[in-house]
């Protein structure tokens, strides 16, 4: 059974500190997670200039990556910013893994890593890879010492789901798996594969994780991942599991202010709030870093859900969300943003 007090070295902590991923140490724990469709070069760039420590690209297939494709490498730009971060990859395969790690590495001198091992979408379980490996824990295994072995001294780490369904929870296992290797961090996401997004996640899953890694090997650190929303949440998840870092996902959407608001929280006891106008202001310089990266057609597309996001509980939110549907141009926002009197650049 695990033991779950606290190792003396570790008690005097408080919530807000650096943590260390291998060779790299960040100078604070409050992380952007990967999230596909929303962790690109201009949301990652916004969430450190408003104070995450450190980000993840959304995840990267290694087929695609190995066989060439143009837009894994859009995916894994560095933003200007970005001092350090992660890129994701996705496979099944141990050798293709290991190939396109070494790609990543040579190519954008990430400073880590990560190996999605929760990805819980079918066509992607079906090759063995995401939420697949949580539970194949042998292939895990392959897949994390052949990509370690590959791109030593660059620190790798992996994250997890709690397992397969509520009957196969293989987190422990997956964990073990992961030590054996030799990752430099584990994060997990305390919801099966079954459950998708949905339901709570089984936060109380992080407090055994982090005593079973740090019993094992201190020198891996544990994140978490689930229902952080709030500044509050993520003070609570820290104090209780006393895990390393935590990771924001869908609590960063329209709103990369919960870095700014929550390490306050956790320094100070107290924190700010924010203005719609600053709120509106930064889904600009999103769309305005998004047409660098993508041009004016798709930047307007992909910012009509994370404007939705920004306008999510001010007033007028709901008439804004339902003029944007349509909005094709930057020109077409900012006629919108006037006409509902938000600032419009
Ligand atoms: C739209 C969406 C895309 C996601 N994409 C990824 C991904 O590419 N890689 C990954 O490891 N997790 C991905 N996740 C999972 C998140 O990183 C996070 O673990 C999960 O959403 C739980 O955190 P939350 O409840 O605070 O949102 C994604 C989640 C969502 C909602």
């Amino acid at each position: 059974m695990t033991d779950l007090r606290i190792p003396p070295e570790r008690k005097a902590h408080s919530a807000y500190h650096p943590v260390k991923i291998g060779q790299l140490t960040l100078p604070g724990n409050l992380f952007l997670a990967p999230v596909a469709g929303y962790s690109d070069r201009a949301f990652r760039s916004l969430c450190i200039s408003c104070g995450a420590n450190f980000t993840f690209t959304e995840m990267v297939s290694s087929e695609a990556l190995t066989r060439g494709s143009g837009k894994t490498a859009e995916i894994m730009q560095r933003a200007d910013n970005e001092e350090a971060y992660a890129v994701q990859l996705f496979g099944g395969d141990p050798a293709r893994m290991r190939e396109a790690a070494m790609m990543v590495v040579e190519k954008t001198h990430a400073e880590c890593i990560d190996i999605n091992a929760g990805c819980p979408v079918p066509k992607i379980i079906k090759t063995g890879a995401g939420s697949a490996l949580t539970r194949d824990t042998d292939r895990l295994y392959a897949i994390l010492s052949s990509v370690i072995l590959a791109v030593a001294p660059t620190p790798v780490t992996v994250k997890i789901r709690s397992g397969w369904d509520e009957t196969h929870l293989t987190w422990k296992e997956a964990a073990q798996a992961a030590l054996s290797a030799g990752v430099s961090a584990i994060t997990l996401h305390p919801r099966t594969r079954a459950q998708g997004y949905e339901g709570n996640a089984r936060l109380e899953l992080i407090t055994e994780l982090t005593a079973l890694v740090h019993q094992a090997n201190p020198s891996v650190s544990v994140f978490a991942s689930g229902d952080l929303f709030t500044p509050e949440n993520a003070k609570s998840l820290l104090d209780s599991s006393q895990c390393d870092g935590v990771m924001f996902a869908r609590g960063a959407i329209g709103n990369p202010f919960i870095f700014t608001q929550t390490k306050e929280f956790l320094t100070t006891g107290a924190y700010s709030e924010i203005s719609v106008e600053e709120r509106m202001q930064a889904g600009w310089k999103e769309l305005s870093d998004l047409v660098l990266d993508f041009g004016e057609v798709s930047a307007c597309r992909i910012m009509r859900k994370r404007f939705s996001a920004y306008s999510r509980g001010i007033t007028g939110g709901g008439a804004l969300r339902a003029a944007i549907v349509s909005a094709s141009s930057v020109q077409d926002y900012r006629k919108i943003f006037k006409s509902y009197g938000f600032p419009s650049d």
